[in-house]
């Protein structure tokens, strides 16, 4: 058995509550199932933020954050855009919006905070910070340079056949585009944030990055166009971010941008985290900031 095949779930770390964040879990795959299952808190006080992605059928979302939300103190969800698929294989048939507030209804049931809920307040070490788990989507402005248009941008990846399976199955309704909906979430996350006292920093949390760097080191570049918004760059500095906490690309790292801390949390296929030389660190602590990442830049 090699190191990868068993993924090293964060024990270390200082005393008293962490905030801890994963993403990318997946669970439809056996083995990732299997590590969302072992997924446990140090302390009982310990926060988890779980970034999208946790699968493509509701029932599993809702038996996952249901496990979770019994162990740890509480729990921080945002959609990634497999929770928003409507698969054939997946009985619960609601699109778009309508789908989106049926999850919400679902993690209000278990108490799992939503970015339709109140921002969390973080008073443990290096608080106080404001968790803001956002929703904004992608707008396909990730284009490859010197492509005008979202059709273009979209053409020319189809032509290099690289094209999200968010094409087939991840549906806008009642909007009528992804890019109207991105712009609506936009406008009301923006507003939201806004408000926020100036005093306090925040951990800003969504299942895509809020930059465009992170999409450079993409297999495909061309990808990126579903992988977030240029209208989001300067919310981590403006919005006093202490950390962007994020997954979708499947690529886990520490990265720095503006003297901001970047985390992408992801697990991510198994066949991904079982070819890599090192296990897959999750969850990752996001505070107290960790004492490798604490001072930087
Ligand atoms: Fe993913
Ligand atoms: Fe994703």
């Amino acid at each position: 058995m090699t190191s990868s095949d068993q993924p090293a779930v964060t024990r270390a770390g200082r005393d008293g509550p962490r905030l801890l964040a994963v993403s990318d879990l997946h669970v439809g795959f056996p083995a990732n199932r299997a590590i969302a299952e072992r997924l446990e808190p140090t302390s009982a006080a310990d926060w988890l933020i779980v970034a999208g992605d946790v699968g493509e059928r509701a029932a599993d979302v809702e038996s996952v954050l249901g496990r979770l939300s019994e162990r740890f103190a509480k729990i921080v969800w945002v959609p990634g855009n497999h929770e928003l698929w409507t698969h054939s294989r997946d009985p619960l048939r609601l699109r778009g919006e309508e789908r989106y507030r049926h999850l919400v209804e679902v993690c209000r049931r278990l108490g799992v905070v939503t970015p339709e809920d109140p921002y969390p307040i973080w008073t443990g070490a290096d608080g106080p910070v404001v968790i803001a788990p956002l929703f904004v989507l992608y707008d396909y402005s990730f284009r490859p340079a010197g492509v005008a248009s979202t059709a273009d941008g979209v053409s020319h990846a189809r032509g290099a056949g690289v094209v999200s399976t968010d094409e087939r199955w991840l549906y806008p309704d009642p909007f009528p585009s992804r890019e109207a909906w991105c712009e609506h979430r936009l406008a009301l996350t923006e507003a939201r944030l806004a408000e926020l006292p100036s005093e306090l920093p925040t951990v800003l949390v969504n299942h895509f990055p809020l930059i465009r760097e992170p999409t450079a080191v993409l297999r495909y570049p061309v990808f990126a166009q579903w992988c977030g918004t240029v209208r989001t760059a300067d919310w981590p500095t403006r919005f006093r971010a202490r950390a962007v906490v994020y997954g979708h690309l499947h690529i886990p790292r520490t990265t720095w941008h503006d003297g901001v801390r970047h985390e992408e949390v992801s697990l991510g296929y198994p066949r991904e985290w079982q070819r890599r030389a090192a296990a897959p660190v999750i969850p990752r602590q996001i505070l107290p900031a960790p004492p490798t990442s604490a001072g930087r830049p």
